[in-house]
């Protein structure tokens, strides 16, 4: 009798061990060190672009290229420590969403996450008549079958080409969501719910373009009983963030990682962010007075996001949570999925992702199990 290990994970080239990507987290909290760290161990690491150039020197006068300096930097850091899987996220809603997606192209990022919006548009500079040819592939991130499916339509008509893989993140994730606030506790929108509808949108297009494409799910994902269960639902990875966030390499400060330890279930809440789509964080000081209708005074240097009307929000997202990444809870919050909760220690990336492991094998073997008394009693 065998007992199933975790099943690679292949997207186009690439194939991680382990099927687990470990989700992006801006501004500053998934650089370098956590991915590079995450793909070592066998899984998949990716570093956040939004706000990653607020740690240059000159962020305040040259955002735009900040940015894309910080990036180039970090992917050449991760590459440095690791020869495993290294994507890069990059949020739609960035204006400067096509120097970002260009930059990880020419730094030879494996995979390209792009989420915050629907990737529709992809930067004119790349050659757009010979995606398929890239050796970084592109995996958008959806929330419903319906965006899946402008997404693959689009990029058949536009491209001839489709994505390599795509991410489904369901209401539970952190960070911003892709649902209406009062679809978030609708059991309409669960990730269970979700994640095969998305599948049967992909289907067709792997049979068209006869190649293999990964659904990958998110949001909510906390144990290797989870993994197990969703990969039982016909997914062939999954993407977790909340996890990582409790590791020695996560890129935050200690502050920031203490924010998860100590938090309870009903501090965990759903905001309304300057990028035009609710949000799940920890309450905070610094939520509580935005809530209570302080308006921040900040400069804006640059209009990061293309939607934030910079005269009327009342902070500066991209300044609040690079506050918090650096340890200053008072003038910022961190995102957190629905489980952060959950999250009691801090421990190794490898340490968790044997955990994870562990757990999924018990979990195999545990059904292996019933299902051979189940036929001994058929
Ligand atoms: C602190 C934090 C920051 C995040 N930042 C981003 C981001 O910059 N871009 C993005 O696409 N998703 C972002 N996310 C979403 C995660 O990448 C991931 O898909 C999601 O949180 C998965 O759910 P989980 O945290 O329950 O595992 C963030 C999540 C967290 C917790």
């Amino acid at each position: 009798m065998s007992f199933k290990k975790m099943p690679a994970l292949r997207i186009g080239d690439w194939e991680a061990d382990i099927p687990i990507v470990q989700g992006a987290m801006g501004v500053g909290i998934s650089l370098s060190n956590l991915a590079s760290a995450v793909a070592n161990a066998g899984g998949i690491g990716v570093i956040a672009t939004a706000g990653i150039g607020q740690f240059e020197p000159d962020r305040d006068t040259n955002l735009k290229d900040a940015d894309k300096r910080a990036l180039r930097k970090e992917i050449r850091k991760a590459k440095a420590k690791t020869s495993g899987i290294i994507g890069v996220n990059v949020m739609v809603a960035l204006s400067d969403f096509d120097d970002l997606v260009q930059c990880s192209v020419d730094e030879g990022a494996n995979l390209l996450f792009l989420g915050a919006g629907l990737p529709i548009g992809l930067p004119k500079t790349l050659l757009l008549d010979r995606l398929g040819e890239l050796a970084t592939k592109f995996v958008p991130i959806v929330s419903s079958a319906r965006a899946a499916t402008i997404v693959f339509r689009s990029w058949q008509k536009r491209y001839n080409h489709v994505p390599d893989a795509v991410v489904v993140e369901g209401p539970l994730a952190g960070g911003h969501l892709g649902f209406k606030k009062e679809q978030i506790d609708n059991p309409d929108y669960a990730l269970e719910k979700i994640l095969p509808e998305v599948i049967a949108v992909v289907k067709p297009y792997e049979e068209q373009f006869n190649r293999n494409i990964p659904v990958i799910a998110a949001g909510g994902i906390f144990t290797g009983a989870d993994i197990h269960k969703f990969m039982q639902l016909g997914a062939q990875g999954v993407q977790m963030a909340t996890r990582f966030v409790a590791t020695y390499e996560c890129d935050a400060s200690m502050e920031f990682k203490e924010a998860y330890l100590n938090c309870k279930k009903e501090d965990i809440v759903i905001i309304d962010s300057p990028v035009g789509l609710p949000g799940r964080a920890i309450r905070d000081k610094f939520l509580e007075r935005i809530s209570s209708g302080v308006k921040e005074t900040f400069k804006c240097p640059w209009k990061c996001l293309k939607s934030c009307d910079f005269k009327n929000v009342p902070y500066c997202i991209g300044l609040a949570l690079t506050n918090a990444k650096k340890g200053d809870l008072e003038n910022g919050f961190a995102f957190a999925g629905a489980n952060a909760y959950l999250v009691d220690k801090i421990i190794s990336v490898k340490e968790l992702i044997e955990t994870l492991v562990g757990e999924y094998m018990a979990v195999a073997m545990q059904r292996s199990l019933e299902a051979i008394v189940a036929a001994q009693n058929a």
